[in-house]
């Protein structure tokens, strides 16, 4: 379904991002990318939807290849791919289900787009999309006024209106709190199983990881350097990873690189488990 072969990137810098990585998500598989900040795992992403050209190497996307498509190739390819981004990227003055229906563009004509009109099917899909991941009672509030929480939900609703092919989900939690984070993750797990669509998740999170996916993806410095089942993520697996020197390091671990930006540069997964959580978290 999607095959990545010696993807290399060099940005125009000289910063070479990816080396040389080769992996592949199967139909019907959730698999998660870890690895710590500045590893790759963005740009590996961005070279998947096309947004970053490769410098070496070849992405397949149902035997397409991605890494030679033109402009008309790349709009047919977004249509085919949700995107899950962290800060949602919903407008905000818009309504829930007018965001959900933007996930519609590709396949309504551009004349029904000039004048923001879905016809009753693509408005079916949307609403749909939303009762999917229990947002039909928001469907009319503004994005703007909805919780975290919400707003993701939202997005996900949207990349599933798409009716994709690949959903692609770039920290799709980090900006939310441990308890949002296992309850949005669990709706992304669900839904894309419950409509079969593989998904690729870049996350920090190695429990929530574990939890939700059937696979993990590590990458360090622009290479993978481990490849397995939750239950495979042993603690060399984890140095690997995370480059811990020595056991003390993975020990003291900052737990939560996402919330700290001033500790981005070192960082390490959050550990946090489902029972260390506050018991009250308003959503
Ligand atoms: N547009 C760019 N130009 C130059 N260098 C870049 C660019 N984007 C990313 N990089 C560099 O490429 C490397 C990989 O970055 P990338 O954003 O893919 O990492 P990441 O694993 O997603 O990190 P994080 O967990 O912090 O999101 C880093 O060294 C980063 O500084
Ligand atoms: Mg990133």
């Amino acid at each position: 379904m999607l095959e990545i072969q010696n993807v290399r990137v060099v940005y125009p810098n000289g910063t070479e991002a990816l080396k040389s990585v080769s992996m592949s998500v199967k139909q019907d598989e959730i698999v998660a990318i870890i690895g710590r900040s500045g590893a790759g795992k963005s740009t590996l992403l961005r070279c998947i939807n096309g947004l970053q050209p490769v410098t070496a190497g070849s992405i397949t996307l149902d035997g397409q290849e991605v890494t030679q498509m033109d402009k008309a190739e790349l709009r047919m390819l977004w249509r085919q791919i949700g995107f899950i981004w962290q800060e949602y990227n919903l407008v905000g003055r818009l309504p829930a289900m007018t965001n959900v229906l933007t996930g519609r563009l590709g396949y309504n004509s551009g004349f029904a787009n000039l004048f923001g009109y879905f016809g009753s099917d693509h408005r079916a899909i949307a609403l749909r999309s939303l009762e999917r991941v229990n947002m039909l009672h928001r469907a009319k509030f503004r994005a703007d006024r909805l919780s975290g929480g919400e707003k993701q939900r939202v997005s996900i609703a949207r990349a599933l209106s798409q009716e994709p092919k690949l959903l692609l989900a770039d920290e799709p939690v980090a900006s939310l709190d441990p308890e949002l984070s296992w309850q949005v993750m669990e709706d992304l797990a669900r839904v894309a199983r419950e409509e079969r669509v593989p998904t690729l998740i870049n996350i920090h999170h190695v429990d929530l990881a574990k939890a939700f996916t059937d696979r993990l993806i590590g990458i360090a410095e622009g290479v993978v350097v481990f490849e397995g089942r939750p239950d495979e993520l042993d603690d060399a697996a984890m140095d690997r990873i995370y480059r811990f020197d020595k056991p003390e390091a993975r020990e003291t671990a900052d737990l939560h690189p996402a919330d700290n930006p001033t500790h981005a540069a070192e960082a390490v997964p959050a550990v946090a488990t489902r029972a260390e959580l506050p018991v009250e978290v308003n959503d």
